[in-house]
């Protein structure tokens, strides 16, 4: 049997984990990265409107950057995380500039521009509504004259632990269907979001938890797993993304009076105020019966063909691809979907997480930047920050490690559990109908408004899923690119991540952020300035709590 073995091991290829790995090879590292998919598949591609960045050289100010985000977060971020993001986002630009990012220009010929939500500068750049596939392009480039060992198409099935450090990953390649050991000396998790766990979300259909349960099945910690972001602007029907970079460029919402309804709620930011609030006024004007078929529309009528022709031209296509629509002529209906998970595998600004050896960055990890509802375009500038991080970081501590053994009887629970699935004959019960009643319960009551029985029906039907997972079968018996075994193997992070998702929100008794109670309709900032900590025991989940770290904004009311 072949023995893989680095010092640095990045599991994800998109923006976190592709900047990751450029961090550890510059640094040193024998570094390798490994991915279910070819690494421009990676859902980093389908970010649209934009990054952040207070650029200092042309009069921003980082510290207006690290208040807004702060204030998005509903004050459940962690101060010195984002005060650090946000002071090193400048640079973070210009190096993606300098590897080669075609980001727009403005009239005068100097990087553009755009407005996003929860914030009173233009601060977001951006490459047209292509910002995430831009960006993915060139680090890949990058990530390729490095000539870096790319596991490509391998999914990973488990982490290797020994002496309560990481030491490595078992996983399953997927051309062969055979199991390997890839040894370690330190593990950088970069598997983004958990986007399928609900039905619709905007996400691929690869983004599937991976990371978070790995992790939190060899015991580490998950921050705030109850703050899931839905966006205001998803496309009636399937879900898929209509860029925030719209309302940055103009666009208003509507209710079916025809009515501007974000002045009542938001009168000074309107449609650009943070997600969360403009996904509850959305919600609102459905629920009180001035919505548009279960909708509200977009209008980008006023800014013109150029415009969205020039800046908006993807969104216009699924607009006319799924609809029919041409957005200079017609408003589109939209409504709150699933977007985003701010919670995620405990770790601090150097992206360790609680075991010796294992590091997070991107969506999988709560470092937390994001708090209870993350503002547009953080989320590109946390994969950057904090991927380079982490990969520095997980260098630094492999480079203290000596070889140590790691046992191949690793594989045996692994393969014992995929033989388990392909040997069982089908017999009614699918992933797929697991999956789809899971993510149609996760949207109706994980969702935008949120109660103590509706969580509690979302748990319960979670659990009974639990208990019907292990009787599934795989139709397909085949070795090579067995993709009904692989979608069964994410459906067992999905579920256990789901759970996490349930018990957390039920734990928080207030509200804050994206996590709405209408049985508890405020914030508490006496009893619940503070995150919910999950860990996994053999007899179930626990639920801690952890300080949230202040350090010069302190809590205010939010209005905007
Ligand atoms: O609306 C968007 O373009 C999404 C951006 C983000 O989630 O940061």
């Amino acid at each position: 049997m072949a023995v893989y073995e680095h010092d640095v091991l990045v599991v994800g290829a998109g923006l976190a984990g592709m900047r990751a790995t450029l961090a550890a090879h510059q640094k040193g590292a024998n570094v390798a990265m490994i991915t279910k998919v070819h690494p421009v598949r990676s859902h980093s591609n389908a970010a649209q409107g934009g990054i952040n960045a207070a650029l200092t050289s042309r009069g921003d100010s980082w510290e207006d950057h690290a208040q807004a985000t702060v204030k998005g977060s509903d004050y459940l971020g962690d101060q010195d995380a984002i005060e650090v993001m946000c002071q090193e986002a400048g640079d973070a630009i210009i190096e993606l500039e300098h590897m080669g990012v075609i980001f727009n220009r403005d009239e005068t010929g100097h990087l553009g521009t755009r407005r996003f939500g929860g914030q009173e500068v233009a601060r977001t750049f951006f490459v047209a509504d292509i910002t995430g596939a831009a960006i993915l392009q060139v680090l890949y480039e990058q990530v390729l004259k490095a000539q870096v060992r790319v596991y490509e198409e391998w999914f990973v099935t488990s982490l290797v632990m020994a002496d309560g450090e990481c030491r490595g990953v078992v996983a399953l390649e997927l051309m062969t269907g055979q199991l390997h050991l890839i040894k370690a000396k330190a593990v950088v998790l970069c598997t983004g979001g958990t986007g399928r766990i609900y039905e619709p979300t905007t996400n691929g259909l690869v983004v599937t938890g991976d990371g978070l349960a790995l992790a939190y099945r060899v015991g580490a910690p998950l921050l705030d797993m109850e703050m899931v972001q839905y966006h205001p602007t998803t496309l009636k029907g399937n879900g898929v993304l209509i860029t925030e970079a719209a309302r940055g460029e103009g666009a208003y919402l509507l209710n079916a009076k025809g009515e501007r309804f974000m002045e009542k709620y938001a009168p000074k930011l309107m449609e650009l105020a943070s997600r969360d609030v403009v996904s509850r006024a959305e919600q609102t004007e459905i629920n009180e019966g001035r919505g548009v078929d279960g909708c509200v529309l977009l209008d980008l009528r006023h800014l013109g063909k150029e415009v969205i022709e020039t800046k908006l031209g993807y969104i216009n296509e699924v607009a006319m691809d799924f609809l029919g629509i041409n957005l200079a002529e017609e408003p589109i209906p939209v409504r709150p979907g699933h977007h985003y998970q701010m919670g995620g595998i405990k770790t601090n600004v150097l992206g360790a997480t609680s075991i010796p050896g294992l590091y997070a960055a991107g969506e999988c990890a709560g470092v937390s930047v994001h708090g209870a509802n993350r503002l547009g375009a953080n989320s590109l500038l946390d994969t950057l920050i904090f991927g380079r991080r982490s990969g520095e970081a997980a260098t630094a501590h492999a480079k203290e490690q000596s070889p140590k053994e790691v046992p191949e009887s690793v594989l045996e629970a692994d393969g014992a559990l995929i033989r388990s699935f392909l040997e069982r004959k089908p017999k009614g019960d699918s992933w797929a109908r697991v999956r789809l009643e899971m993510g149609e319960t996760m949207n109706q009551y994980m969702a935008v408004f949120r109660n103590e029985e509706g969580m509690k029906a979302a748990l319960n039907k979670v659990c009974e899923l639990k208990e019907r997972y292990p009787r599934l079968a795989v139709q397909d018996k085949g070795q090579v690119f067995n993709t009904n075994l692989l979608f069964t193997l994410e459906l067992g992070f999905m579920l256990d991540i789901a759970e996490t998702i349930c018990v957390s929100g039920l734990a928080r008794k207030e509200s804050r952020g994206a996590h709405y109670r209408g049985d508890i309709p405020r914030r508490d900032d006496v009893n619940w300035l503070k995150h919910t900590v999950v860990s996994w025991t053999p007899e179930g989940t626990q639920m801690d709590f952890a300080p949230v770290t202040i350090t010069r904004w302190q809590p205010q009311e939010r209005r905007y």
